[in-house]
């Protein structure tokens, strides 16, 4: 692995015990050598001894104390979407880098800004989208760019799950922001992706729940100027998918797995032509390894990719435009 001089590590603390830090971002964080997770702050100190009991470092009682903290280079924000634009000014203002969960901001206004302050503070500011750090995304663009479904006409992306429980944020209009905010970003961060930064939208369907006036699920078209078009669905009122296909002029690409891989999942690219069927089996990739690495990497060398920016930018102006196009169907439970 390639280290960065004789640095020591990137001092990390983490605000909010959050169900993915748990899961992923701080298992990926305690193995990086380029890290030390030196503090954990949640607004409930015993919840915060819960975390650094399993991933060390020094539990800490309410957010601004971490943020107080000189053993603190660099802040991971794992807090519900609406949250995320105050905290991440706090960190920034109390100078620290920081690595925050997707989506960055609710709007591209609040995205702008933080960016600004980042640069004004000389800061590295960087979006937790992890699917983006998966090699399997890269050999997908490769096998396209080689012509093997002809030119793409279409593109289609899929991330739905089953409900969650009563009480979570992402129910909460006002916290997590709903299920475009939180689900939705997935597929149109991999329009994006894929299609490149001239995507606009042609439609959009919400299905938003009239008592906690919260989406719970939509679908959105987006084209680029040449036509090529993007059906994306997400929701939290679904069985579970998580998928992209291409149609090309010559035949079908697709792959399953694509937002949420295991560190120990083998990708498979179906590429479909007439009567063949090929399928190609990738080596697993650890993508919440590959992102705290890109992280601390960048910290280390004083860097701020510039790509990063734009692509978070540019990501928040689509999540926006599909918000302000979209047609709102509005249900009660039950019915
Ligand atoms: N990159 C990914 O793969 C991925 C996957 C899932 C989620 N996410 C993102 O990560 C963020 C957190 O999602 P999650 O599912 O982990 O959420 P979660 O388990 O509900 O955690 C959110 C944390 O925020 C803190 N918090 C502060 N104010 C809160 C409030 N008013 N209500 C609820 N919690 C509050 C809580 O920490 P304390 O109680 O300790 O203060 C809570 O544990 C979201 O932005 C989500 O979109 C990313």
């Amino acid at each position: 692995m390639e280290h960065a001089g004789n640095a020591r590590p990137v001092r990390v603390g983490v605000i909010g015990c959050a169900d993915i830090a748990w899961r992923r971002t701080l298992p990926a964080l305690v193995a990086e050598p380029l890290i030390e997770v030196t503090a954990i702050a949640s607004r409930q100190e015993k919840k915060a001894r819960q975390f650094t009991d399993r991933f060390g470092g020094t539990p800490v009682e309410g957010y601004d104390s971490l943020l107080e903290r000189d053993d603190v280079d660099a802040v991971y924000v794992p807090l519900p979407a609406v949250l995320h634009a105050d905290w991440i000014e706090k960190a920034l203002r109390a100078g620290k880098h920081v690595l925050a969960e997707k989506p960055l901001t609710t709007d591209r206004t609040q995205a702008e800004r933080l960016f600004r302050i980042a640069d004004e503070q000389g800061l590295l500011l960087m979006e937790n989208f992890m699917f983006l750090h998966h090699h399997q995304h890269r050999r997908v663009a490769d096998l396209l760019a080689d012509g093997v479904i002809g030119e793409v006409r279409s593109f289609a992306a899929s991330f739905t799950i089953p409900p969650k429980p009563q009480g979570d944020i992402r129910y909460q209009a006002a916290v997590g922001g709903g299920a475009l905010l939180d689900i939705g970003v997935y597929p149109i961060r991999a329009a994006g992706l894929f299609l490149g930064p001239g995507l606009d939208v042609a439609g959009a369907v919400f299905r938003r729940e009239r008592s906690r006036d919260v989406v719970l699920g939509g679908n959105a078209l987006l084209t680029t100027d040449q036509g090529v078009t993007a059906q994306l669905v997400f929701g939290m009122e679904h069985s579970y998918t998580n998928s992209y296909e291409f149609r090309g002029s010559l035949g079908r690409l697709w792959l399953n797995r694509v937002f949420t891989p295991p560190a120990t999942h083998q990708p498979v690219v179906s590429i479909e032509r007439q009567d063949h069927l090929e399928q190609i089996v990738l080596p697993p990739d650890d993508q919440f390894a590959n992102i705290v690495r890109a992280f601390a990497q960048a910290v280390l060398r004083g860097e701020r990719p510039q790509e990063w920016t734009e692509n978070s930018l540019h990501q928040a102006s689509l999540v926006d435009a599909v918000q302000a196009n979209a047609r709102n169907f509005v249900f009660s439970a039950g019915d």
